[in-house]
């Protein structure tokens, strides 16, 4: 679908359906409302007098006879409260909005700007929003496909904020794209999404939008004593890749964010094979890498002043013949050895190889994101990303980064105390830390690999998956932190 500026007034746009959000408890008695009242015959006073309609957040009214204008619809969409409104809310309308009228059969829809917000944020967001909602994870079906004749947005603005409201929507459709790419990538079956499929992945995006790409074999990694990593690939007949994107400005900084994403495209624990029910689902283990390859995408078109690295380190966690036994001994890049207790913490185990690889390129921050454990999901269910790290400034930058996106982050502590529940009395650190604090020992663990550079770790397991449609979205993975991510550096 193409996103578009228009300042012509609401009701001189031609199109299937004009989208207007109301506020709660909001009357058509003065500007646009009042405007669009008269148009339709007092149609919003008689919604709103009888109760229909109030403006409650996820509220809507469809509307089919709009009298003396050129939509030949109109639905209103609730805005909720006035004073809570943020950007955010106008994601999500236009997500509602977006998915609503594709139901509706609509080819075309204005949505009207009238939130008293900076009008450039505002329609990046209702950008984002509309295109983020019309994604379906349904590539595999040969019928009953979700049909969709939507082919144009119009955002519908006040002629002096036409290239601000134009600005904002270039930037939105950079990201969404960029989104619903790495939500195309996740939702790929681990048949398909191999390491190698990934790598490929990586070059398509270095090919089209000028990133350079560099993939190390095993032997390579061999080489760079890469033993945590290569312990978990070893138990797969898939070959595990070590993916670099990199992007660097015009004008040299001295400044490297490596963001490093958790790529493992299927995990079934390994010999701590997990249970048969649900373990399909572990194919969203590479959700950070495909989210790091996202995110990469959008840097690159949006060209920030900043080095940007995207790392996935790439692999399987299969229970083969080779594969590794829980209390193995493996020696890291950073020489630090660990005991595998459990080969199903896999994912800290290949992330400790690839932060130390972020900092041997010259990573002066780092941003690991992964699909660690179940334990978030306990302690923030679906709702909140986990964020954790080892300077405050830093975290306080990705946290600011995600309010700015829409995303939910929530920091969870990491104080020393909890390093003693990876003691090993074999080697230098274990890989797992007992049933408490589990997202914390996870992330624990990776600070033991990144030394004292600034570096904070998102634990995505919760939040990269949605597990039921929502009206502004579809059921499968919902690419969080690609925005947080290009906020960050862009
Ligand atoms: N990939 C899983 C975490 C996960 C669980 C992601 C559910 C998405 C949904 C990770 O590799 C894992 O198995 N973690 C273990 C860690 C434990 C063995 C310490 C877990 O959370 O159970
Ligand atoms: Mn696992
Ligand atoms: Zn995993």
């Amino acid at each position: 679908m193409e996103v578009k500026a228009d300042s012509r007034k609401f009701y001189e746009i031609e199109c299937d359906a004009l989208a207007v959000g109301v506020f709660e408890g909001e009357k058509p008695d003065a500007g646009v409302l009042a405007e669009l009242d008269q148009r339709t015959g007092g149609v919003l006073t008689s919604l709103i007098e009888t109760g229909e309609f109030t403006g409650k957040a996820s509220e809507s009214a469809y509307v089919h006879s709009t009298g003396e204008m050129k939509a030949r619809r109109l639905l209103l969409l609730g805005a909720g409260k006035r004073d809570e409104f943020k950007p955010d809310n106008v994601r999500r309308m236009a997500g509602v909005a977006a998915r609503t009228l594709r139901g509706k059969k609509a080819r075309t829809f204005a949505f009207l700007q009238r939130f008293g917000l900076d009008a450039s944020e505002c329609a990046q967001a209702a950008t984002e929003g509309a295109l983020l909602a019309l994604f379906e994870p349904d590539k595999y079906h040969t019928s009953d496909k979700t049909e969709s004749h939507l082919d144009q947005m119009m955002i519908a603005t006040d002629g002096t904020e036409l290239d601000a409201t134009k600005a904002g929507i270039e930037r939105g459709r950079i990201i969404a794209e960029a989104t619903n790419f790495g939500r195309e990538v996740i939702n790929e079956p681990s048949n398909v999404m191999t390491p190698t499929e990934m790598a490929s992945k990586a070059a398509e995006v270095a090919k089209a939008y000028g990133l350079t790409l560099d993939v190390l074999d095993e032997d390579q990694m061999r080489e760079l004593g890469m033993g945590s990593l290569l312990g978990v690939a070893q138990g797969s007949a898939e070959p595990a890749k070590l993916i670099v994107l990199s992007y660097k400005p015009k004008t040299k900084s001295d400044e490297t964010v490596a963001i490093v994403g958790k790529g493992v495209t299927f995990d079934t624990g390994g010999i701590s094979i997990k249970p048969a029910d649900g373990m399909e689902k572990m194919k969203y283990d590479m959700a950070g890498g495909a989210t790091t390859i996202a995110a990469m995408r959008a840097i690159a078109q949006l060209k920030p002043s900043v080095n940007v690295l995207g790392i996935v380190p790439a692999t399987e966690n299969m229970p083969g013949g080779r594969a590794q036994r829980p209390g193995d001994v493996v020696r890291a890049m950073t020489g630090k050895t660990i005991e595998v207790i459990n080969t199903d913490a896999e994912g800290r185990l290949i992330l400790a190889d690839a932060v130390a690889y972020a900092r041997k390129l010259g990573a002066t921050k780092i941003v690991d994101l992964a699909t660690l454990t179940g334990a978030v999901s306990i302690a923030l269910g679906d709702v909140y990303v986990a964020i954790l790290g080892n300077n405050q400034e830093w975290i306080d930058t990705v946290i600011a980064a995600a309010k700015k996106s829409g995303e939910k982050f929530w920091q969870l502590p990491l104080d020393k105390e909890y390093r003693e529940q990876i003691k090993s009395e074999i080697a230098d650190i274990k890989n797992i830390g007992g049933r408490k604090a589990g997202t914390i020992t996870g992330a624990y663990f990776i600070r033991e690999f990144v030394e004292d550079t600034p570096w904070v770790h998102l634990d995505i397991a919760g939040t990269a998956w949605n597990d039921s449609t929502k009206p502004y979205l579809a059921i499968g993975p919902t690419g969080v932190c690609v925005r947080t991510l290009v906020n960050l550096v862009c």
